[in-house]
């Protein structure tokens, strides 16, 4: 089933990078307009065109599920999730410290689903261009946030990565 997903998510990046600002814009769309919640998941092309950046969002995630394998966290590679206790989108990253982290992608200014940008080791609001830093528990670098994405608690067991 994980495979299904992963299949699913990378076409819809590649839509995503056809279209070019479009996914962007479904971005903004879905996260700003409800007022809350989450939103679908994405990807987009940084200005710089070098690297993709990643959305928040991908495949749900329960209890007992593993969000990843820890040694396919690499700080150029975050892995997004959706959390199934709460829908809410997240993003398990790998500090340059070689430490793991997840925060929840729901950017605290107007709810955007935020990406993980891997040139920056940052993660970016497509709304209006908050930046938070994870190695700094995801303080705001950039506003218009002015609090940090929250941190959620994750495990290592047997080489896998889940919510805790
Ligand atoms: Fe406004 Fe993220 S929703 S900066």
């Amino acid at each position: 089933m994980p495979n299904k997903e992963r299949i699913s998510r990378k076409k819809f990046i590649g839509l995503g990078a056809a279209l070019g600002l479009g996914s962007v814009g479904a971005s903004v769309i879905a996260g700003c307009g409800g007022g809350g919640g989450s939103a679908g998941s994405g990807g987009t092309t940084t200005s710089t065109g070098t690297a993709e950046s990643t959305a928040g969002g991908g495949p749900e995630v329960g209890k007992g599920q593993a969000i990843a394998k820890e040694s396919e966290v690499t700080p150029e590679a975050a892995f997004p999730f959706t959390d199934a206790a709460n829908g809410r989108p997240g993003m398990l990253v790998r500090l340059e410290s070689g430490d793991l982290a997840a925060y929840s992608a729901v950017c605290t200014h107007q709810a955007c689903t935020v990406a993980y940008r891997p040139e920056e080791k940052k993660l970016a609001c497509p709304c209006h261009g908050s930046v938070f830093d994870p190695a700094r528990g995801a303080a705001v670098e950039n506003g218009p946030a002015s609090s940090p994405l929250p941190r959620l608690d994750i495990e290592v067991r047997e080489g896998e990565v889940f919510l805790a």
